[in-house]
């Protein structure tokens, strides 16, 4: 039987990714803050210290999919929840890869899936430490399939707009798709394992755009 990992799989995409990896046969096994009597599953933050002793105990896996996030939208005053989101969405992204591409080498072959962003390309003064976790984030996993894929790792940046989730914050949300039709385009990641995947593919276009006008915005 295929065994996955999902880290952040209490809530939101990675839930219903472990339910639907479940249903199509995978053994999952997942983390997160919260437990889940339902599911197999380490409770650890992947942010403390006992986070890498934790996934070794997972021992090797298939398939990786991180799918734990986390991001405020701006206030001066908590200039900590900023640092969280680089924390959590890329240090804990790094943190993870650590840990389980080993076995993957070992075993030669494992797919990685990272649940970045289309935020990735963005300037954004309404969460900058989450646009910037992102930005990294895109870029750590593009850079880590270059050199893993030679040896039978894949390596996936799969690039979301808005998903009907807690996580969807601000008062427009264009273009936002249901948590299902997301999970449909990571099982199609896990088969396609092509490096980046960015959907909807219209909203990644507006999202260059809003790029290019913030930046000559910043520039004048
Ligand atoms: N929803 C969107 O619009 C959207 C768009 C683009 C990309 N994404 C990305 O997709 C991923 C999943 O987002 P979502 O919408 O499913 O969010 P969500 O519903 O808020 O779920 C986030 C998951 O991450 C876990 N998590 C958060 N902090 C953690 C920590 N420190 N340690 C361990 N687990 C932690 C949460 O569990 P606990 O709280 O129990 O720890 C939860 O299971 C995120 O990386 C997000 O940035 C989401």
């Amino acid at each position: 039987m295929r065994r996955a990992l999902v880290v952040g799989n209490s809530d939101g995409i990675g839930l219903a990714l472990t339910r639907r990896l479940v249903a199509e046969g995978w053994s999952v096994v997942g983390v997160s803050r919260s437990p889940r009597d339902d599911l197999v599953q380490h409770v650890v933050d992947v942010t403390a210290a006992e986070y890498p002793e934790v996934l070794a105990a997972v021992g090797p896996v298939d398939l990786c999919v991180y799918a734990a996030g986390v991001g405020e939208l701006f206030d001066p005053a908590d200039l900590a929840a900023q640092t969280r989101a680089l924390e959590v969405n890329l240090i804990g992204a790094a943190r993870t890869v650590e840990a389980v591409v080993p076995g993957m080498l070992a075993a030669g072959g494992g797919h990685f899936i990272g649940l970045s962003s289309l935020a990735d390309v963005l300037i954004s003064a309404d969460a900058p430490g989450y646009a910037a976790s992102k930005a990294g984030l895109t870029s750590y996993l593009l850079g880590l399939s270059a050199a893993l894929r030679p040896k039978g790792v894949a390596v996936t940046a799969v690039r979301f707009g808005f998903v009907d989730t807690k996580m969807a914050k601000g008062a427009a949300k264009p273009m936002m798709v249901g948590v299902d039709r997301a999970v449909d385009v990571l099982m199609h990641a896990v088969r396609s394992r092509r490096p980046v995947v960015s959907y909807p593919r219209r909203m990644s276009v507006a999202a260059r755009v809003l790029r290019l006008v913030t930046r000559s915005t910043l520039k004048r």
